[in-house]
């Protein structure tokens, strides 16, 4: 079945290295479809590079965060939330059988899960490494079954998950028009899985040899100063000067 990979991305300075990096892991996934979608009014040139030359089909699209978001000076914002939504509106217009996954642009992941996460059926779910203090989130099993969530952060939420720690089937998906993911920092994952209802936790696919393996790390990168830039065509190359030792 045709896989389908949903990035959200936005510009700031560590992006080209992201999109770089997670290009490299998903040129060696057959059968995958890339949906990169940026938190932007237009695309960026030295993205659409980078996507070109990795040979990978993708499409590049823009869905920028709304203004009243944007403009919110305390608290979390709903980061990746318009690009997830734009990405759900391509699959519902384009796709019609297959799985889709959102992968943030940040994360590590493992080869293994593409091989697993193929064949879901309604909803998979799987451990998350690298992730607040309880160092992984995480479906809980128990004789095979499962027993609950573990996660640093319960929130009251039926689904206690990070958002890269599930899977869903296209035609689960289809079937439910309705679908979304909220504006709700914090609540993403658990809103827009429970806007896939009728579904249970307990009805979920445990990947990961019963979520006892780790395919997926939540690592983040070290922030530049913001008003770097990486693109060498701003720097005129002439005038760079050798800093002294
Ligand atoms: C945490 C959670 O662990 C993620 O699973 C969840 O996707 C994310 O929050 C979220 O808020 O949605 P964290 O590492 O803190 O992850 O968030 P980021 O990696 O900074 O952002 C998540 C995704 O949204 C990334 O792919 C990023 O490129 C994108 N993003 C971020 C935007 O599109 N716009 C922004 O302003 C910020
Ligand atoms: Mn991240």
């Amino acid at each position: 079945p045709p896989l389908y990979i949903i990035t959200p991305t936005y510009k700031r300075p560590e992006q080209l290295a992201e999109i770089t990096r997670l290009s490299h892991t998903l040129m060696l996934v057959p059968n995958l479809t890339w949906l990169v979608i940026e938190d932007a009014y237009e695309t960026n040139d030295l993205i659409e590079d980078v996507l070109r030359k990795s040979g990978i089909k993708y499409y590049y699209m823009v869905a920028p965060m709304p203004s009243e978001y944007k403009a919110k000076t305390k608290g979390p914002k709903p980061r990746g939330v318009s690009n997830r939504n734009k990405g759900l509106e391509w699959i519902r217009q384009n796709a019609k059988t297959g799985v889709f996954y959102f992968a943030d642009d940040d994360n590590t992941y493992d080869l293994e899960l593409f091989q697993e996460i193929r064949f879901t059926k309604k909803v998979s779910m799987f451990p998350v490494g690298l992730i607040t203090k309880a160092g992984v989130s995480s479906p809980i099993v128990k004789n095979g079954v499962f027993s609950g969530f573990y996660d640093g952060w319960i929130g009251g939420r039926k689904f206690a998950l990070d958002m890269a720690g599930f899977a869903v089937s296209v035609d689960f998906l289809l079937n439910r028009p309705q679908a979304s993911m909220p504006f709700k920092p914090g609540f993403e994952e658990d809103g827009f899985l429970k806007s896939l209802a009728p579904f249970e936790p307990k009805e979920a696919e445990l990947l990961a040899a019963n979520c006892t393996k780790i395919l997926v790390w939540h690592t983040q990168t070290k922030k530049n100063e913001p008003s770097l830039s990486l693109d060498m065509s701003k720097y005129n190359n002439s005038n760079l000067v050798m800093l002294k030792k």
